[in-house]
């Protein structure tokens, strides 16, 4: 029987927070949602990852209310959403009943199909979202975090992908976060765990290296049964491969996707024309094919990660010995897959053991959590030099990390009741952002947060302005405005580890998380 070969867009997830900072606001994604549902995707990824975070932070935007609109406008495509594990959408553990509320409310809202993993692919990290999203009656996408080293062997992933199975998965999908895996790997992967396996397998690459449509192609000369791309505007680079040329490429194919090449083209105009509105957070970088990714094994987001970084800290000039620390660092710490969490403890370790000039002299508060098991399993054992150095005489836990978690539901209620931020209507979705988010949330709630302006800067506000006084103050306020852009950019050389720590989320925010 021929299976034609299913796609997953991405355009409203991953592909803007790859390639713009997350920043597309649901007003742009409202108008080109009928079309979108019409196209006959097998699902649509919309939400999760990075896009909570900044909806609350940076655009004054419910995530809630994001979810429910699309839903509504997107009634006959399967709604997709990433989640970190028990880790959810945020960058910490967080204890299981705030775990099952927030999966049971993502259903709730809208969301058909959870695409669960953990950065260590560690099976107990994933068990009770999973357990969760199958009692709600919720499809889920069971994920193996794809990476390479020494110890990531096709037979290892295969055994991953046999317990996503055992766990009641209904897909397998392999998750190539930094664009890594090579037209070769892809095939005997692919092939390995159909063999092996009964579920579907489900590809997700970027072009970071430009492999990606490469390694597409011979997944599905392996058998691969989903890919996902993004609609071309807001595909390549450190984004999925294009969803037109991933059509076109197969239309003469034995399992051609039947999509209709001619829609998705209309779908292509709408968003060349919103990709401009957004310019100022299109990351330049983010849009070429650097295939030095393939040696060093840094995925892009977290390379200009680093980059402004070591600008905050003055340290530019010490860039390249930072890039040859940061394999080191991995492989003492067993080869953890760079992806959010991992990736930025990692990052912010060999930062540090350059700035520092002693290595693991100083450590980051995650640093030593994750050596002392609170992330869960490393791949490979730590370098037991380095773990000594890092929790001296401390015994790392062997239980699930978050066994040893309180529950905390009850206590944020009854803060958020004694802040008075709970919206009518909405208290038990604005309690769960308040759970993940407890910094920010109040503001959010309050309604404090005012959307970021796109392209309206001084400079064009001059330029309609006639009498000479209001001129005046029109050059004021664009020379006010480049001061402050440049002192912000000129933050201070404090090199302790909170400033590196506080630095490297506000840029892994900007930049777009991976
Ligand atoms: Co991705």
């Amino acid at each position: 029987m021929i299976n034609p070969v299913k796609i997953i867009d991405t355009t409203f997830r991953d592909a803007h927070q790859s390639l713009m900072a997350t920043r597309m606001r649901i007003n742009d994604m409202l108008p080109i949602c009928d079309k979108m549902d019409k196209v006959g995707f097998f699902a649509m990824e919309v939400w999760g990852g990075a896009t909570f975070d900044v909806c609350i932070r940076y655009l004054g935007e419910d995530p809630w209310q994001r979810l429910r609109l699309l839903k509504e406008h997107l009634p006959h495509t399967k709604m997709l959403m990433l989640l970190r594990g028990q880790n959810l959408v945020g960058y910490r553990h967080y204890p299981d009943d705030v775990v099952i509320q927030f999966v049971k409310l993502a259903k709730k809202n809208g969301v058909d199909i959870f695409r669960v993993f953990d950065a260590l692919n560690d099976i107990r990290n994933i068990e009770v979202p999973v357990k969760t999203a199958k009692d709600c009656g919720a499809l889920v996408q069971g994920t193996i975090s794809y990476t390479t080293s020494p110890v990531h062997t096709i037979d290892k992933f295969v055994e991953f992908g046999k317990k996503l199975e055992a766990l009641g998965c209904d897909f397998c999908c392999v998750k190539d976060m930094a664009g890594l895996i090579s037209p070769q790997a892809a095939y005997d992967l692919v092939k390995a765990l159909k063999k092996s396996i009964k579920i579907p397998v489900d590809l997700h690459t970027h072009c970071t290296s430009g492999m990606g449509p490469i390694s597409y192609f011979s997944a599905i000369e392996a058998g691969v049964d989903i890919i996902d791309t993004a609609i071309s505007v807001f595909g390549g680079g450190s984004s999925q491969p294009a969803t037109e040329m991933m059509v076109a490429s197969l239309n003469d194919n034995r399992r051609s996707t039947g999509l209709d090449l001619q829609k998705l083209i209309e779908i292509g105009y709408y968003f060349l024309e919103l990709k401009n509105k957004y310019k100022k957070f299109v990351s330049p970088i983010a849009e070429i094919v650097d295939t030095t990714v393939a040696i060093h094994q840094i995925p892009g987001g977290m390379l200009s990660n680093l980059h402004s970084q070591l600008k905050e800290q003055n340290a530019l000039d010490k860039y390249q010995e930072v890039l040859e620390e940061t394999p080191k660092v991995r492989k003492d710490l067993g080869y953890p897959p760079l992806v959010t969490p991992t990736s930025q403890i990692v990052g912010i370790q060999a930062v540090m053991n350059v700035l520092s000039g002693k290595r693991y002299s100083q450590v980051s508060k995650e640093v030593k959590e994750y050596c002392l098991g609170y992330y869960g399993k490393p791949p490979a054992p730590i370098e037991p030099t380095v773990l000594k150095k890092i929790i001296g005489n401390e015994k790392p836990i062997t239980v699930r990390p978050a066994d040893l978690l309180k529950a905390e539901l009850s206590e944020r209620k009854k803060e958020a009741e004694k802040l008075g931020i709970l919206r009518k209507g909405s208290e038990q979705e604005d309690l769960l952002t308040y759970a993940l988010f407890p910094q920010i949330a109040p503001k959010f709630l309050k309604g404090e947060i005012i959307s970021e302006k796109l392209e309206i800067e001084p400079e064009s506000v001059s330029a309609n302005i006639t009498s000479e006084q209001e001129k005046k103050v029109a050059a004021i306020a664009v020379a006010l405005h480049h001061y402050l852009k440049q002192t912000s950019q000129e933050i201070s050389s404090v090199t302790s580890s909170d400033t590196i720590l506080s630095n490297w989320k506000m840029i892994s925010l900007r930049e777009g998380l991976r």
